[in-house]
């Protein structure tokens, strides 16, 4: 019998607010601001013992879904990165915030999102800065820490990369690495040799991210360290196709820029099969990969009323996607983005390709080879090098890229190439230039990325506010989180009823028994029983195992096992109880099939 049919009060539960939900996190160690001796210091979170347990098995089923399941490669790259990296990835020129500071109290805040909070405004960022300082003055916007009007103050880019030098002095700068995604561009050129230089493959990483936030804010949800779970996977966009049969059925709700813009525009709901024949998704692979996203954010335990897929409006796009699909779940009446799925193009390589020395691009063969006709030159470098100095490479190169874009430029007496804003005649007899047939097997192509990224604190937040319940158990209220088993921090708890030698011997031969077969268990022996589920409620523990004095007189050794939600109890003979619970923690069996 249950305690909540005992209590006849089985309403249905209340939900979370994000103020009973953080409190829960702290008390029950969750998690909480971090360096809280020191004062704390906004933006850096400690995830306690349940919070760590709850995250890590989080990631383990990202894992085994986005790399095991897909056969993707997964790697462990550094957090910190040198400063080149950045310049050709982008982020040390684009990866800014706008800033707007208080002229009376000092404090900086990001002018979008004081915008956003108090004008009709929704998507400032996307605004031009001039026109972010004109809405603050029209609306008399007002410092959200003092209340000083912010009209007239400048509104400054401001880049969210933590600094930092590597070694001793400032000749080497680095950085935090904004995403973890770099890690994986960076080593693309190794990446493809364990690929066996074929397409598609897929690369995954699972670490911390830095971003210096001017405002974080709303908990874990906005921080300055956090922790993504990353996989870039690298395609042929000519020829590589997903499996969408395995997905097209999949259900899900779409909030498309086109209705975003529109005046009366709401969520479609649909298939992925329909969105992708209906070009409301444009690229399959996007499709394919918010296909397999939905039902693991479900298996997880995000709520699927309270979830969608939102595409990027053309202004937030980050300036390496040409598409990017956000996973967002309904938080306390808000929609939170917990991933992005961006189409990367072969932006990332390309850069990484521009910039360093390597090569990050991949040899395609052909089916058969192919006879071309190739423009070459073969410069004459005892006319270049009098001619032009140390300039003499530079003209090599332009001469040569010259003949590979435009060999008619070749066909008169003399070629001009321009060489730092200044026009120069070169005598084509001099430049070598010819055009031969050559046979060639393939072509060397730059892949393009489509990029599923997951924020995974902001997963975890909204696990537990979408798990959180309040109902009443005889006459007591209580709170309880309805956390999925696979994600529970701990699966049982055991306790003996009370403290007796005996009983907490059979306690602890339980709780052996089920860590042998790989249970997260805890032992608890402390408070009344009452408390005790009480405490494991709160903490999400599916099921309670309770020894008794029938469990240690009776022939057959029984033990009471309490079910979190519904708190039905049923007898379970001991002999068996590290097989059942492991049948229930894998799925395979029902509680109420017992
Ligand atoms: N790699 C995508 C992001 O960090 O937003």
């Amino acid at each position: 019998m249950s305690e909540r049919e005992r209590a006849d009060d089985t309403e249905s539960a209340t939900a979370a607010t994000s103020e009973k939900l953080v409190e829960l996190a702290k008390r029950r160690g969750y998690f909480f601001q971090s360096s809280g001796a020191y004062g704390g210091v906004g933006g850096f979170y400690t995830f306690g013992p349940q919070g760590a347990a709850l995250k890590g098995n989080v990631e383990d089923a990202w894992r085994d879904r986005f790399a095991v399941a897909e056969g993707n490669m997964e790697i462990d790259a550094p957090t910190i990165m040198p400063e080149p990296v950045f310049e050709a990835s982008g982020h040390l020129d684009g990866f800014d915030d706008m800033l707007v500071e208080c002229p009376e109290c000092g404090e900086s805040h990001r002018a979008d999102h004081v915008v956003e909070d108090n004008t009709e405004y929704e998507d400032a960022e996307s605004l031009p800065i001039p026109e972010v300082e004109e809405v603050i003055a029209e609306y008399e916007l007002v410092c959200p820490n003092c209340g000083s009007g912010l009209a007239g103050q400048a509104v400054e880019t401001f880049n969210l990369m933590f600094a930092t030098n590597i070694g001793p002095g400032d000749s080497d700068p680095g950085y935090m690495r904004p995403e973890t995604a770099q890690g994986i561009f960076v080593e693309f050129p190794r990446l493809k040799e364990y690929a066996r230089n074929q397409l598609p493959f897929g690369v995954t990483q699972i670490g911390r991210a830095y971003r210096n936030e001017i405002s974080p804010r709303r908990s874990i949800i906005r921080t300055r360290e956090f922790t993504q779970a990353e996989l870039e996977y690298f395609i042929d966009p000519e020829t590589d196709e997903p499996d969408l049969s395995s997905v097209e059925d999949v259900e899900v709700t779409l909030y498309p820029a086109s209705e975003q813009n529109a005046e009366d525009g709401g969520e479609i709901r649909t298939t992925i099969g329909e969105a992708v024949d209906e070009g409301i998704i444009t690229s399959p692979w996007v499709a394919y990969f918010l296909g397999v996203a939905k039902p693991w954010y479900d298996a997880v335990g995000v709520d699927m009323d309270r979830f969608r897929f939102r595409q990027h409006l053309s202004g937030e796009r980050a300036h390496y996607a040409s598409d990017c699909w956000d996973a967002e779940s309904e938080v306390d009446g808000n929609w939170i983005e917990m991933a992005g799925f961006a189409y990367r193009g072969d932006y990332d390589l390309s850069k990484h390709g521009e910039h360093s020395d390597d090569r990050f691009t991949i040899f395609k063969q052909y089916d058969e080879p192919k006879t071309v006709e190739r423009a070459t030159v073969d410069p004459d470098m005892s006319y270049l090098g009098p001619e032009f100095g140390g300039d003499a490479q530079a003209v090599v190169q332009k001469l040569e890229d010259l003949a590979a874009r435009d060999r008619s430029a070749f066909d008169g007496d003399a070629v001009e190439i321009d060489l730092e804003g200044e026009t120069h005649e070169i005598p084509v007899e001099k430049t070598g230039f010819a055009v031969e047939e050559q046979t060639e097997a393939g072509e060397h192509i730059t892949p393009h990325v489509v990029e599923p990224s997951f924020g995974v604190d902001r997963l975890v937040y909204t696990v537990l506010h979408h798990a959180y319940r309040e109902d009443e158990v005889a006459d007591e209220e209580r709170t309880y989180l309805e956390l999925e088993p696979e994600v529970a921090p701990t699966f049982v708890g055991v306790f003996p009823l009370q403290n007796d030698d005996e009983l907490e011997s059979q306690a602890n031969e339980i709780v052996a028994d089920l860590r042998e077969v790989g249970l997260s268990v805890t032992y608890d022996d402390s408070g009344n029983i009452g408390r005790r589920y009480r405490r494991q409620d709160e903490v999400g523990t599916p099921f309670c195992v309770t020894v008794d004095y029938e469990t240690v007189e009776d022939e057959e050794t029984t033990v009471t096992v309490r079910e979190r939600d519904t708190t039905d109890q049923k007898r379970l003979p001991v002999d068996d109880l590290a097989e059942t619970l492991s049948s229930i923690r894998e799925g395979d069996l029902e509680f109420d099939e017992l």
